[in-house]
């Protein structure tokens, strides 16, 4: 039983949390009369205490005593006697639980609030050292149009932007005390549930104190949140695993973030890429592995419910670590932008800018241009050349109406540049975006 039955092992994290809590509820108890000031001074002093404990790894923690609630509620009635039972008057462990746990969470989407700015300040300044760097764009990962360096870094802005407010959003929702819930059903002692609610920081009380102890939507929702950002990160790292490859060359990792091979000496693999896009994994299985201990459960708090804070805690790890390692990656990382250009040159990048010129100058309906445009890129592929190393007379073979002033529109510069629809590649665009997002950011 007690092996199955601690959480010690893992709810020790909650410590500090569960201590501010404690403080809370004194001082609120104390303010409405329910225990002396004397009482509650005792309380407060005799958790300062546990905290410097347990701040210099001092406590001594016991799996007899079951979690982290038991474990500090016995040292303080050690140090203070059997006032410390006093502490818990209008409480239960299933609303001190959930107390902890919002704030452990709330502080986690604090920190990854701070660190998706960070590497969107990383990605941002990426875009703006290439702004106007060509580059093959890729549907498929078939070459498809050329774009910009920066327009590829700053559509990472924007996902990552979007998980920002996801945080701020769950934020949101989280902060509502559970405080005062009590086991389930509230307390008969008059207590001020909005005095706690503000101790701790929290916007106001939960409304229904058995939703309060039976709900873990705030750690779903966080798990949920990591989920997507862990998607994004874990595409930004497919791409710079691939990039980087002796094929495409187009980044190269520095040594700090990248490793040799024992026995091939020219290797050097984008490990902390690969590991960014692997770690994605357990943040989806603490996911699915939370919804499947909630999804089954009649209300309001059952043990199972023990089960959500490994799970948690190592998302929030995951996370974390991951946002941060890509940040480093990218501000270390060098681009080889020569490269990016030629890659952009080749695979016909640029026939749908010849397809548009036969639209605009010829008048020809797009379909029509499209399969004039098919029938030119076919003819350069059995010459072995590209569009723009065609003669006149080859394209008008094809389509006799065709004139030199096509060859304005061959070249790379033109096409990106021309592509200003709001949202679009040009460099001009990119720069509006970058600039969009340098407000929003500071
Ligand atoms: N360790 C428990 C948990 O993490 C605390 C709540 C226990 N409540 C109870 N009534 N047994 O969920």
């Amino acid at each position: 039983m007690e092996a199955i039955n601690t959480s010690i092992g893992f709810d020790k994290r909650l410590a500090e949390q569960d201590i501010r809590g404690s403080r809370a509820h004194a001082s609120m108890l104390a303010a409405q009369g329910i225990i002396s000031e004397e009482d509650s001074r005792a309380i407060q002093e005799g958790l300062s205490t546990i905290l410097s404990e347990i701040e210099s790894d001092q406590f001594v923690y016991s799996t007899v005593l079951e979690d982290i609630h038991m474990n500090i509620e016995s040292r303080l009635n050690e140090i203070i006697g059997e006032r410390a039972g006093r502490l818990h008057t209008a409480r239960s462990r299933n609303d001190q639980v959930a107390t902890d746990f919002k704030i452990w969470i709330r502080d986690q989407l604090d920190a990854a609030d701070a660190a998706i700015k960070t590497l969107m300040w990383a990605l941002i300044k990426q875009a703006e050292s290439g702004v106007d760097w060509i580059m093959p764009g890729f549907t498929h990962l078939q070459t498809a149009q050329p774009v910009t360096w920066g327009h590829h870094m700053m559509a990472y802005v924007e996902m990552f932007g979007r998980d920002l407010s996801r945080v701020r959003g769950a934020r949101e929702r989280l902060n509502e005390c559970p405080l005062g819930a009590a086991a389930l059903a509230g307390t008969s002692f008059p207590i001020d549930r909005t005095f706690t609610a503000n101790e701790l920081g929290f916007n106001r009380p939960t409304r229904n104190s058995i939703d309060s102890v039976s709900d873990r939507d705030f750690a779903l929702e966080f798990l949920g949140v990591a989920s997507i950002s862990a998607m994004h990160l874990s595409r930004l790292a497919d791409e710079l695993v691939i990039w980087s490859s002796a094929q495409f060359r187009f980044v190269q990792m520095s040594d700090r973030f990248s490793t040799g091979s024992s026995i091939m000496p020219q290797k050097r693999n984008p490990d902390a890429a690969e590991l960014i896009r692997a770690k994605i994994g357990r943040i989806l299985g603490a996911n699915v592995g939370l919804i499947t201990v909630m999804k089954g459960l009649p209300l309001a708090y059952s043990k199972d419910m023990q089960e959500d804070k490994e799970h948690v805690f190592d998302a929030a790890d995951t996370w974390l670590l991951s946002l941060s390692a890509m940040e480093g990656l990218l501000c270390d990382m060098h681009v080889n932008h020569e490269i990016l250009e030629a890659a952009a040159g080749s695979g016909f990048a640029i026939a749908t800018d010849l397809a548009d010129w036969l639209v605009r100058e010829l008048k020809l309906p797009f379909r029509t241009a499209h399969h004039v445009t098919g029938q030119l890129v076919a003819q350069a592929e059995r010459k072995g050349c590209d569009l723009h190393q065609l003669s006149l007379s080859e394209m008008q073979s094809v389509i006799p109406g065709i004139t030199e002033n096509v060859y304005d529109v061959l070249n790379l510069k033109y096409s990106v540049g021309s592509r200003d629809s709001y949202g679009g590649t040009a460099p001009e665009q990119v720069r509006r975006q970058i600039e969009d997002w340098k407000e929003r950011l500071a």
